[in-house]
């Protein structure tokens, strides 16, 4: 039977530098996948460009069970880290918003550079390969369907159920299972939200609209841009906050974030113009303040709000209340919220903390970051630890 030191189910973002990582330490690395393609997700991302980290990454900008647990492995390895094996190879970047670094060329340069850093650490890589099972007998032994290998770590890192057309698969859900690892509930995060019927029938023609808003639901308050879509809500602010919403839960929603409605329909008490000229002078999309005005009641002059009607529409317009019906689901979003317990696993290496020799890195794991290159930075940094320690 063929023996490797450590095989990496998974050559994504995480199995990429966790491979390359534990290969440049002198360890035997094989590096298995069933897709054909490496790092697919890699590719697509950031429309075709990676957005690869955020310099603004830090512990407080992910969910997780134990919000603390990846504050070693992201100070272990950090975006400088990414950003100067960026330079290394000459790979060109910029920040786009808030910290959000994307290369300027193209994602295929993230996928080149991982796959050499693998080729210095002399790992062998496997594609298209169906994993049947896996047991452990002293060294783990991974039963394919073209043959059994062994190993004496085994690294899973096959990512979250998002986007099952490109290979995602539950498979690093069943192994931590079948070793009695905890897992966390999962669910689709970074997701578009649905209307209910209702609403979708009052906000049918908004499709394509777009605005800046503030948004909060449970813990999550984010100030981005919102985009009204066919089916229900979609954009920046929707994704950030759909890590947060659970079903049932409603949406609060700031209109006019860091104005006061109150304030400016003050001064206008005597005006012939109609509120919908008002707000779109404030910076709404026409289109939005026709129908939103419509739907609230509230398609009138100035001079018809009473102080009562005005105080009302304030409050409608720093707090509009949405109650999604759902989300997109696994095929619309970007990544898997929850995962392999913490609990269960070292912060300091991501080895599962009662079967010695078994890792847990990426999004595998129960830790979820925001979007905006927060992502990629734990598939590096839990990648590279647990390559550092396997
Ligand atoms: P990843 O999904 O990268 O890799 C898992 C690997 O395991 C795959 O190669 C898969 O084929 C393999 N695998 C799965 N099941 C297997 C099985 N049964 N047998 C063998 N192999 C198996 N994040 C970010 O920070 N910035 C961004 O710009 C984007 N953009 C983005 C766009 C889109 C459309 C999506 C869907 C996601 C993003 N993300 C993102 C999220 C980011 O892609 C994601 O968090 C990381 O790729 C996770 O890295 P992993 O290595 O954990 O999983």
């Amino acid at each position: 039977m063929d023996r490797f030191d450590v095989i990496v189910i998974g050559a994504g973002a995480a199995g990429l530098m966790c491979a390359a990582t534990a290969g440049q330490r002198g360890r035997r690395v094989l590096l298995l996948d069933h897709a054909q393609k490496l790092a697919e997700k890699i590719r697509i991302s950031g429309g075709g460009r990676c957005n690869f980290t955020n310099s603004g990454a830090r512990y407080d900008c992910y969910l997780s069970e134990n919000p603390n647990f990846c504050r070693s492995a992201l100070a272990q390895y950090t975006p400088q880290d990414f950003i100067d094996l960026l330079a290394r190879y000459g790979i060109s970047w910029h920040e786009k918003k808030l910290g959000q670094l994307f290369c300027d060329e193209s994602s295929e340069q993230i996928i080149a550079m991982l796959d050499a850093e693998c080729q210095l650490g002399h790992v062998e890589r496997r594609m298209g390969v169906q994993i049947v099972s896996v047991s452990r007998d002293g060294d783990f032994v991974v039963e394919t369907a073209a043959g059994a290998i062994a190993c004496a770590s085994l690294v899973v890192a096959t990512g979250g159920l998002s986007i099952p057309q490109i290979g995602a698969s539950p498979l690093g859900y069943r192994l931590a299972e079948q070793f009695g690892v905890a897992l966390t509930p999962l669910a689709p995060a970074l997701v578009p939200l649905t209307f209910h019927v209702e609403d979708a029938a009052c906000f049918a023609e908004l499709a394509g609209v777009s605005l800046e808003v503030e948004l909060r639901a449970g813990k999550g308050c984010f100030r981005e841009n919102v985009l009204f879509t066919h089916k229900g809500v979609s954009g920046p602010a929707i994704l950030q906050i759909s890590s947060y919403w659970t079903p049932g839960m409603e949406i609060s929603i700031d209109l006019l974030p860091g104005q006061d409605a109150a304030d400016l329909l003050a001064g206008r008490e005597h005006s012939e113009q109609r509120v919908a000229n008002a707000l779109v002078e404030w910076g709404w999309p026409r289109r939005f303040a026709d129908a939103w005005l419509k739907v609230q009641g509230f398609d009138v002059r100035l001079r018809e709000l009473t102080p009562k009607t005005r105080g009302r529409l304030a409050e409608a317009i720093h707090y509009w209340r949405l109650k999604p019906n759902g989300t997109q689901g696994y095929k619309k979003a970007e990544v898997t919220l929850g995962g392999v317990s913490t609990r269960a696993l070292s912060s300091k290496t991501l080895q599962a903390n009662a079967v010695p020799g078994l890792y847990f890195i990426g999004e595998v794991v129960d830790v979820t970051g925001w979007l905006g290159g927060y992502n990629f930075q734990w598939a590096w940094s839990s990648g590279f630890v647990a390559g550092k320690n396997c």
